[in-house]
């Protein structure tokens, strides 16, 4: 079998960095983006060159559909048919609803749900032609229990479940899996707001594991679920959250 080619979005940083690190190392050909941080992404690069692995990088805006066809594009000229999707990439935002401007819902909704929407329309094509894909959303607890400093991102990543399910029934019956993971509280950049407020340090004290997770838990599920070991899961959206829906929010 030829090595699959995996697309990881938002590569640059915090979890799609260490996803874009896992499944290099379990031999697939990656390519991730960024988005501003190029320097982020060289060093990632070079980084793994230094350990032995070639992955390569472009630049995306997910929230342009030029910008998202140009990518799927060239990944095909360069390496292949697209066999592995992460919709990683997305924005966060710290605000209470009253203030939420109509340009920041529409910013959030853009990046977090249109991009991987036109992502996965993108790349779908190939999947079908091949009879086989994998594509995994990360999505958020958020999603899953709301939010109250950043409603506007739940209801982008509860919306993107929605649409990980819809993927899934439609197209499970042509080799392609669809699925959500959705973590808790993670080291990331992304976080280091919310950890600083009186919320976020309530949500980590009712952690039932303790603490936050780390970038590589993550990826460590996401690396298992694009496997051929994970060939019955779809339509699912798998928890990696330290217990903490158990918590029913703060
Ligand atoms: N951290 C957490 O606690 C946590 C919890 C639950 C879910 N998640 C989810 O996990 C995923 C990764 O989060 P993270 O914490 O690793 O985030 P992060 O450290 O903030 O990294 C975000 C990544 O997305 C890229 N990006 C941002 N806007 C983009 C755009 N418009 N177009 C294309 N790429 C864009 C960034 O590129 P640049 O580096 O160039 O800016 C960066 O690579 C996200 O889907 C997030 O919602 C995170």
């Amino acid at each position: 079998m030829s090595q699959r080619v995996a697309l990881v979005t938002g590569g640059s940083r915090g979890i799609g960095r260490s996803i874009v690190r896992e499944l290099a190392v379990s031999g697939y050909k990656v390519v991730f983006t960024y988005n501003f941080r190029g320097d982020m992404a060289e060093d990632l690069l070079q980084t793994l060159a230094r350990d032995g692995f070639r992955v390569s990088y472009f630049q995306l805006e997910q929230s342009d559909r030029d910008s998202v066809r140009s990518i799927v594009r060239t990944v095909m000229n360069d390496l292949g048919a697209i066999d592995i999707l992460i919709n990683n990439a997305a924005i966060s935002q710290e605000k209470p609803f009253e203030v939420i401007t109509d340009s920041d819902w529409e910013r959030m909704l853009k990046v977090n749900l249109q991009g991987p929407f036109m992502l996965i329309q993108e790349v779908l094509p190939f999947m079908l032609r091949k009879k086989w894909g994998r594509i995994i959303n990360i999505v958020s607890i958020g999603g899953q229990w709301g939010g109250f400093n950043q409603v506007h991102y739940a209801a982008s990543k509860a919306a993107l479940i929605s649409l990980t399910h819809s993927i899934a029934k439609i197209y499970s019956k042509y080799g392609i899996t669809s699925n959500a993971v959705s973590p808790g509280l993670v080291l990331t950049d992304m976080s280091s707001a919310e950890l600083l407020t009186e919320q976020g340090k309530q949500k980590v004290k009712s952690i039932p594991l303790g603490r936050i997770a780390t970038p590589e838990e993550i990826a460590k599920v996401v690396s298992f679920l694009v496997s051929d070991d994970a060939s019955y899961i779809t339509g699912q959206t798998i928890n990696v959250n330290g217990g903490m829906l158990l918590s029913h929010g703060v």
